[in-house]
């Protein structure tokens, strides 16, 4: 088989760490029989600096054109004063929107390798925590009308707009429930209908679309109990079903829980194969360039890649396996090094991850 990937390798640590998750891609497929033609493209910052723009024309229509968009970090301090319509951020909004990618999925998910690096008790863990975080992507506040009043006056004003309609709240909702179903079956769902009237919908429509599945478990929390129940009880949880917005803010949360941020993968997803597939961490710009950024999060989006755009389980199980065995062994780039573990660069974790996925009977 052979699959066009689009890579964006993006600003910041975008391009050390996506150097290491094609690589471990490419072990994945040798060993598989899997080919990859890749096409790297511009977005985000680097965008602006070569076209002016952070998602050129050429850079949509390969990504429109590919099997899956693979996506290292974008965003730094060079462009954060351009306005809103013309930085990296608005790039990648643009690509999940003009890509229909209203789906995202963001595994938190313990390595009990890495019990020690989580911030919370052992207690608390217990024994495992598996939660995947399901965030509407294109709707919302993200996407919604904005703007500003009376500019440059004493009374100057700004709004932004959340608005959610019954078909985006059902199609997102049915990918919760599917995905709860191979899971432990569990949804809760979260947002902040005791204030928000896009929350009292998005509500109503979860509870008549579960209708649908009756072997699935619904809560609801609000957010701000959603936040706390995350660090006080997080193995309540297995699939949360949220908003562009409180997924956003959920799932950096979520991730701590596993130790770091650089440990988790995501992928945005919509009605066809096509998938975009990135790490949840930004583009880390204090550590570009350094080789010192943990490139886990950028591996293991590639086998989410393989898994949900190209049903390749074994590659995506290979890696995920390998990444395990790597860190079984003590070694851990220095966001998740505690003492006693072998301090890796950049480079050297890609290595040992492909070594372990050449080595795997
Ligand atoms: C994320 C990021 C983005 C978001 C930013 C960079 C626009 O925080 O993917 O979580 O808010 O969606
Ligand atoms: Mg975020």
């Amino acid at each position: 088989m052979k699959y066009t990937i689009t890579v964006l390798k993006g600003d910041g640590i975008g391009p050390e760490i996506t150097d290491q998750a094609l690589a471990v891609l490419k072990a994945a497929g040798d060993k598989y029989g899997i080919s990859f033609e890749l096409r790297e493209e511009l977005m985000g910052g680097c965008a602006i600096d070569e076209y002016g723009i952070p998602l050129p024309e050429v850079t949509l229509k390969a990504c429109k054109e590919s099997d899956a968009v693979l996506l290292g970090a974008v965003g730094g301090p060079k462009w954060e004063e351009l306005p809103r319509s013309k930085t990296p951020e608005a790039g990648l909004l643009g690509i999940r929107a003009g890509l229909g990618l209203y789906a995202n999925l963001r595994p938190a998910v313990i390595y009990e390798a890495l019990r020690d690096a989580s911030p919370l008790k052992s207690e608390i863990i217990g024994d495992k925590i598996d939660i995947l975080v399901v965030r509407e992507l294109t709707g919302g506040i993200y996407f919604g009308e904005r703007g500003r009043s009376d500019t440059g006056t004493e009374n100057e004003s700004a709004y932004d707009t959340e608005r959610y309609s019954v078909a985006e709240i059902e199609r997102i909702a049915a990918i919760a429930f599917e995905a709860a179903s191979k899971r432990s079956g569990i949804v809760t769902s979260v947002d902040k209908a005791n204030v928000l009237e896009s929350s009292k919908l998005w509500r109503e429509v979860v509870i008549r679309k579960a209708r649908e599945y009756p072997n699935i478990v619904l809560n609801h929390l609000y957010v701000d109990n959603a936040a706390m129940q995350l660090v006080r009880n997080p193995r309540q949880f297995d699939v949360i079903l949220t908003s562009n917005m409180f997924g956003d803010i959920l799932s950096d949360e979520a991730s701590m829980i596993t130790g770091s941020i650089g440990m988790l993968p995501s992928a945005s997803l919509g009605n066809g194969a096509l998938g975009l597939y990135e790490p949840i961490h930004g583009s880390a710009p204090d550590i570009a360039g350094m080789n010192k950024a943990n490139p886990i999060a950028a591996i293991l989006s590639t086998a989410m890649m393989l898994r949900y755009s190209f049903k390749q389980y074994a590659a995506a199980d290979a890696i995920e396996d390998a990444v395990r065995r790597v860190l079984e062994k003590g070694y851990r780039t220095a966001d998740i090094a505690s003492a006693g573990n072998t301090v890796t660069e950049t480079s050297e974790m890609g290595e040992l991850v492909v070594r372990e996925v050449l080595l795997k009977q």
